[in-house]
C-alpha cells in the first residue's frame, strides 16, 4: 500500500518550477508580482523535496554551502539550494534583486533590517533591526528592493537545514553591512557547484 507512493515521483518538481518562474517573468510584470508567484511556486516545489538530489544535500562544518540548481540562460533569475549546519548564518547583506527563499528541510531565522540613511554614500550605511522571523517548512520569506532587501539567515536550530533560494539575477556580488560601524562592503559570490568545483566563497 506504500509501496505505491514512495514509489511516485514529486509532483513538481525543479524542471516545473523553473518553467513556471520563466513564464511568470516572459510577461514582465512588476517585482511585486513576480514575489506573489514565485512565492506560490515556491511552495510548491519545497512541499515536496524528493526531487532534489543527494549531491546537492551535502553541507560543510567550515561554513554553509551554496549549491547552484539551474542558471536562466538569459540571465534572469538562479536556483540554489543552500544547506546549513548548526550555527552557521551570514553576515548582513543585500541582493539588489527580487530574491523568494523556501525550506525543503527543518527552518532558518532570517533578520530584517532597515536603512535609516539616505543610501547615497556607497560605503556607508545605517541600519535598524526591524524583524526577526523563523521561517519554516511550507513558509517562505522574499526580497523587495528598494525597502525590503537588507537581511541576514542563518541556523539557529541543533539540526542541518536546507533552503531554496530563487534570485532575480546571477548574483556575482553583494554588499555586506557592518552594523556597528556603517561600513558597506562589496563581496564576490562563488557556489559550490559542479562547474567551479569546492572554489571558497564568501557568502
Ligand atoms: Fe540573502
Amino acid at each position: 500500500m506504500t509501496a505505491m507512493s514512495t514509489a511516485s515521483s514529486p509532483t513538481f518538481g525543479l524542471q516545473d518550477y523553473v518553467r513556471t518562474i520563466d513564464a511568470v517573468l516572459r510577461r514582465r510584470p512588476a517585482n511585486p508580482v513576480i514575489i506573489r508567484e514565485v512565492s506560490l511556486a515556491t511552495k510548491q516545489l519545497c512541499a515536496d523535496d524528493r526531487w532534489l538530489e543527494e549531491r546537492h544535500r551535502v553541507g560543510s562544518q567550515d561554513c554553509y554551502t551554496r549549491h547552484l540548481l539551474h542558471r536562466d540562460p538569459e540571465n534572469r533569475f538562479v536556483v540554489l539550494a543552500l544547506v546549513w549546519m548548526p550555527g552557521q548564518m551570514t553576515a548582513i547583506h543585500d541582493h539588489s534583486c527580487w530574491g523568494v527563499m523556501g525550506i525543503l528541510q527543518n527552518s532558518l531565522e532570517e533578520v530584517c533590517y532597515d536603512r535609516l540613511d539616505d543610501g547615497k554614500r556607497p560605503d556607508f550605511a545605517e541600519l535598524e533591526q526591524s524583524r526577526g522571523t523563523d521561517v519554516g517548512r511550507g513558509s517562505v520569506a522574499y526580497l523587495l528592493p528598494p525597502y525590503e532587501e537588507i537581511h541576514r539567515i542563518g541556523n539557529t536550530s541543533n539540526k542541518p537545514t536546507i533552503s531554496l533560494h530563487v534570485y532575480g539575477r546571477d548574483l556575482d556580488a553583494v554588499n555586506v553591512f557592518d552594523q556597528v560601524t556603517g561600513k558597506v562592503t562589496q563581496m564576490r559570490i562563488k557556489y559550490y557547484s559542479p562547474e567551479c568545483g569546492k572554489a571558497p566563497f564568501v557568502i
